[in-house]
């Protein structure tokens, strides 16, 4: 069978708000990545409304968290991955659809003019922050929206620095009927790391066949800062917060070295 190859998003040319890329199969593509929302669930209902979720994306998360009746602002900077979150919040009940607000906006300098009892930056977002002045920006940012009993929580994963460097892998990832009926597309990625700057560098491939064989291809890159428990306790620190809870799953196991996730739960410092 002849493989034809076009690369339509050529690497070298990726779209300003790199997260837009993403926003048109990324629910299809983490639909089965549901082990999180019951410990953000649990947070968002022991801390009470209001929530406000940095990053929220296409509101995997914020929607199952509005249908128990709290109160839950979302942030992101991609304005595509909001119009999903919007659609998506078209379909719910009045009442969960009256819990909800949306905001176009950076983590690193936000101004809601309003406080939250939970703030929380899920799975690995805040790791897209690669300078420490982002870093604690965006801290900075949501220490000011946080009430004085409230909690912070960032979830991240626990970088395995032995996983093989330049190896085209499959999770598995295949998504049917996408982006047409009858296409079958498959995520690949590679990786690398810059270890003297704790940068992991992934490349995914976004391979979408058609049912006669050709083949399109979308490259998407993403650059993330990975963090150690203890240097990430010291940025917490620094920016006026103090660690109360470290799991290393969703599943509130305490947190081991060979954790797959680091999941901070801090507390404001009151002076
Ligand atoms: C991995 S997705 C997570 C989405 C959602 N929280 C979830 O768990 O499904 C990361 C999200 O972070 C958003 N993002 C990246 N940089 C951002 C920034 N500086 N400010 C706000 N949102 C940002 C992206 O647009 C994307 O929607």
């Amino acid at each position: 069978m002849q493989v034809k190859l076009k690369v339509y998003t050529p690497i070298q040319n990726l779209m300003k708000n790199e997260f837009d890329a993403y926003a048109d199969f990324y629910d299809k593509w983490n639909e089965n990545f549901i082990s999180d929302i019951p410990l953000w669930l649990e947070y968002a209902r022991k801390c009470g409304s209001p929530v406000l979720e940095l990053c929220c994306g296409t509101g995997r998360i914020l929607l199952p968290i509005a249908r128990e009746g709290i109160e839950i602002t979302g942030l992101d900077v991609s304005e595509k991955m909001l119009d999903k979150a919007r659609e998506k919040l078209n379909q719910e009940p009045e009442e969960a659809k009256k819990k909800v607000t949306l905001f176009q906006g950076d983590m690193r300098n936000f101004h809601l003019k309003k406080e939250f009892n939970f703030i929380f930056i899920p799975f690995n977002s805040f790791l897209v922050l690669l300078s420490t002045e982002e870093q604690n920006n965006c801290l900075r940012s949501a220490y000011k929206h946080l009430s004085s009993q409230g909690r912070l929580a960032i979830s991240m994963f626990n970088a395995d620095l032995s996983r093989a460097e330049g190896v085209l892998r499959s999770e598995g990832d295949i998504l049917e009927d996408y982006p047409q009926e009858g296409d079958t597309t498959e995520i690949f990625s590679y990786q690398f790391f810059d270890k003297p700057k704790q940068i992991i560098k992934v490349r995914f491939f976004v391979d979408s066949t058609k049912a006669g064989g050709e083949l399109f291809r979308k490259t998407i890159d993403l650059k993330m800062r990975y963090f150690f428990q203890d240097e990430f306790e010291k940025i917490l620190s620094s920016n006026g917060f103090e660690t109360v809870e470290l799991f290393g799953n969703y599943d509130k196991a305490p947190f081991k070295e060979d954790s797959p996730f680091m999941i901070f739960v801090a507390k404001k410092v009151l002076s």
